[in-house]
Order: C-alpha cells, then sequence, then structure tokens
C-alpha cells in the first residue's frame, strides 16, 4: 500500500489523558504514511508524556506553552492552523472537548483548532462514565454538528481505572484512516515548508556518545558529617543538556547538585570520589574480560571532584566534641588523569577528553594541568570571581588545547558557555584534532 499523506502536514493535539502514552504509536503510524507531524500539547499532557520524547519523533519542536513563540519568532498556533493538512486530537479528554465546544483558547491545541479552517480529527479517550456523562456527549455532538468535526468514537474495553468501558481510545489504524478520510482530494495546503512549523535541525553531535560529570562529590567524615564543596552542578547539566540539544546520546554522571537532573539523558548517581571512579569506568574502560564496549566520543569532567577524604576511611560514629578534633585526610586519586592514562596518549584515543580547571585567581595553571593529564581541552574558570562559577547562573571561562587559549566566552549564562565547549569538542571530532 503507497503512503496515503505523504507530502501532508498533520497537527497532532494531545491532551492529558492517561492515553497520551499511545501518542507516539500515533505519530508512528502517521510517518508510516509519510506525513510530515508537529506535536501541540496542553500543560496537562506533558505530564503524561514528554514534549522531548514527541519532539524527537517528529523532528519539530513540540508547541507546549501558548505564550511561548517559535524558535523564529513566529506565532506557533497561528503557523499550525494556516499549514495543518489536518488537525487531530488524540487522545481528547473530557475536559478539552467541553473548553472546545465552548470555543475556550487557553492551550495551543483549542487555540489552534479555533483558528484554522483544516478539518479537524477527534479521538476522545476517558473513563466510561465520563464519556456516557450527558455534558460529555452535547460537547462531543456540538463539536460534530456544529463545527463539522469527526470524531473517532472510543472503542470498549480496558480502561486505565481498572474498570472497563466505553471510553478507550480508538486503535491507532482507526484514527489515521479517519484522518486519511478527513484530507480526502483536496490540496496540500501549504506546500511552502518555510512557511510550515519549523524543522528542528540534526544536531551536530548526533551519532556521538557523551558521557558529562556534574555536582559536588561528598566524603564522609564520619557517621553523620560530610566534606562537601559548594559546585551547585548547573555547569555540567547546562553541558548535559546541550550535548543531548545537539543530538548525542548523554551519560551524566551527576554527583551533588542543588539544581533539577535534566530529562532524556541517561544518568547515574555517585556520592563519593571512590563512587564516581568506579562509574567512570563502567562507562568508559573496556570490561577486563575484553568484551567490546560502546565508544564514547568525549568525557566532559564538569564535577567538582574532592581532593582529599579521610585518611583510613571515615569514623563510624559520630565523632563527639570533646575539645578539638584534628581530621587526617589523604589526597584522593585524581580520575581524570588516570582514565587519560588508561585510555592512552591523545593522538591515539577515540575519546576526548575535557576537563576543568577551578582555580582561585588565575588560569595560568590550566595549560599546565591539560598537559600533565594529556588532556585535549582545559575550560579555566575562576571560581572565586563574584558572579561568576559555582552557585551562580553564569560563567567566564577560557577554553584552552595544548597551545594555550583558543576561545573565551563570558560571563554568560551556563548554557551559553556549555554550547561554547561543544562548539571545541565538536571541532575536534571532525578535524580528529587539528584547529
Ligand atoms: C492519571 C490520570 C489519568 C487521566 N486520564 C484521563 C483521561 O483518560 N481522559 C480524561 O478526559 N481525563 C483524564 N484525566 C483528567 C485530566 O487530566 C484533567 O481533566 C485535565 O484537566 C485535562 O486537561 P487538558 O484537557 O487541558 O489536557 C486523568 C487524570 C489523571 C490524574
Amino acid at each position: 500500500m503507497s503512503a496515503r499523506l505523504t507530502g501532508r502536514l498533520v497537527v497532532l493535539g494531545i491532551t492529558g489523558s492517561i492515553a497520551a502514552f499511545k501518542a507516539p504509536e500515533i505519530v508512528r503510524a502517521l510517518r508510516a504514511e509519510g506525513a510530515d507531524v508537529q506535536v501541540l500539547m496542553t500543560p496537562a499532557a506533558t505530564r503524561f508524556v514528554s514534549p522531548l520524547t514527541m519532539r524527537t519523533l517528529t523532528g519539530r519542536a513540540v508547541d507546549a506553552d501558548l505564550l511561548d513563540l517559535l524558535p523564529d519568532g513566529r506565532i506557533g498556533h497561528i503557523v499550525a492552523a494556516d499549514s495543518a493538512d489536518v488537525i487531530l486530537v488524540a487522545p481528547a479528554t473530557a475536559q478539552w472537548i467541553g473548553a472546545m465546544a465552548s470555543g475556550m483558547a487557553g492551550d495551543p491545541v483549542t487555540a489552534t483548532c479555533l483558528a484554522t479552517t483544516a478539518p479537524v480529527v477527534v479521538a476522545p479517550a476517558m473513563d466510561g462514565e465520563m464519556w456516557a456523562h450527558p455534558a460529555t456527549q452535547a460537547n462531543a455532538r456540538r463539536l460534530m454538528e456544529d463545527f463539522g468535526y469527526t470524531l473517532v468514537e472510543p472503542v470498549h474495553g480496558a480502561l486505565a481505572s481498572g474498570s472497563e468501558g466505553a471510553g478507550r481510545l480508538a486503535e491507532a489504524s482507526a484514527i489515521v484512516a479517519a484522518v486519511i478520510a478527513a484530507i480526502g482530494a483536496s490540496p496540500v495546503r501549504e506546500p511552502d515548508a518555510a512557511r510550515r512549523p519549523p524543522v528542528v535541525p540534526a544536531g551536530d553531535l548526533s551519532g556521538r556518545r557523551v558521557v558529562v560529570t556534574a555536582g559536588g562529590t561528598e566524603e564522609p567524615i564520619d557517621a553523620v558529617r560530610i566534606l562537601a564543596n559548594r559546585s551547585s552542578g548547573r555547569q555540567g547539566i547546562a553541558l548535559a543538556e546541550a550535548a543531548r540539544d545537539r543530538g548525542a546520546d548523554v551519560l551524566l554522571i551527576a554527583a551533588r547538585v542543588a539544581v533539577p537532573l535534566p530529562e532524556g539523558v541517561e544518568i547515574v548517581r555517585v556520592a563519593t570520589v571512590a563512587e564516581l571512579s568506579a562509574a567512570l569506568d563502567a562507562a568508559l574502560l573496556p570490561p577486563p574480560d575484553g568484551r567490546a564496549t560502546s565508544s564514547v566520543d568525549a568525557l566532559i569532567a564538569a564535577a567538582a571532584v574532592s581532593d582529599f577524604r579521610m585518611r583510613g576511611g571515615p569514623s563510624t560514629e559520630k565523632l563527639r566534641r570533646d575539645g578539638d578534633l584534628t581530621l587526617t585526610l589523604e589526597p584522593t586519586p585524581d580520575l581524570l588523569a588516570g582514565i587519560a592514562k588508561r585510555l592512552g596518549a591523545r593522538a591515539a584515543r577515540q575519546t576526548k577528553l575535557i576537563g576543568f580547571s577551578a582555580e582561585s585567581g588565575a588560569t595560568k595553571r590550566a595549560v599546565e594541568k591539560l598537559k600533565a593529564k594529556d588532556l585535549d581541552l582545559v575550560v579555566a574558570n575562576d571560581v572565586t570571581a563574584p558572579g561568576i562559577g559555582f552557585e551562580s547562573a553564569e560563567n567566564r571561562a577560557e577554553i584552552l588545547d595544548v597551545d594555550g587559549v583558543i576561545s573565551i566566552v563570558g560571563p554568560a549564562p551556563k548554557r551559553v558557555v556549555a554550547d561554547a565547549i561543544l562548539d571545541r569538542l565538536v571541532a575536534l571530532l571532525v578535524t580528529g584534532g587539528a584547529r
């Protein structure tokens, strides 16, 4: 059977039903018919399925906030309304059907439906009693009879509530068939790609595996106390998010952080230097039995790693306040230098190693550090300067290679600094090292 939606733009509105987990399946079925898909979501829908998932499956930025403009400054719901060949709302909640029947425009899906002349197909999903309620039935009838929308009736079957009833989202095949019928033989509404919602460009790190460490490690002193540092994890997390958005497959090894961890990346939590070391070994080094591992293109070591820990290990009991206390600390191993050594010399190894040098007052030791550890790049920042570095949202960084400073960025938000670092990484990956 030939693809029946080739060249068509299907705008898919997802609302806050448990059946939103089926939206990826609907996208796949539409794309299998050759459709371009643009996703709109109500705020409730984003609690059931992640915009990142929908963006990844469709290759287009998701419109989940009515008041956010598109990346190119256009108004999302108007662009979608004007360029859609069809708007499909699946799953449609009782709340959404009611809002639409009343002409409300408080979320991207209702606003786009109000603003369009394209056909609209609605596939409800809800508890059987909700669907049977006279209010829902009257609202659904209004969509069909007054607005001319196509309704793909929910079916009888097992519901999320655990009960049975007539409220289950119709099968993807029935929904796609209704979409094809609604478009019929009408001409493509907006053949000009520039006037359709923008496509997310394929990232310059797509197909790459990037490992990022973030946050501050902590070393136990006794049963209740720790030696910690003031790293918030913001710069490392910004790096993980930026690498993810540029298409990389990201592993984030997160120590103690003060900000939420990102979605859409693999996360391993660690506390101590020993745990961080084990997580790095597992991610980067081939197992001792000689099995091949998935290759890592870059390690960005942004975590603030304790330089010291208790000699002989922490006290197993809480230390008592019996007068002065002297703690004997020993230096911790230099994890990055150890990894570099085991991965082999810079020119020969496949994994690019990027270190951070959080020196107070100066960046001059950074190149020495890079050479001593045999890193590809080092990012030097003065963590004691006011308004930048640890705990702040901004950073100023010098990015250095073996010959010295290659770029200076900031003071700027940590995401901007992250992208500047990734620009240098991409250059390294593309040229293999030459600038
Ligand atoms: C776990 C859970 C599942 C839900 N599933 C449905 C559903 O299948 N259909 C429905 O109409 N409402 C469902 N709701 C209620 C809606 O999420 C709620 O009415 C919400 O306001 C809908 O907002 P929206 O229509 O703007 O997306 C569910 C709520 C929860 C907590």
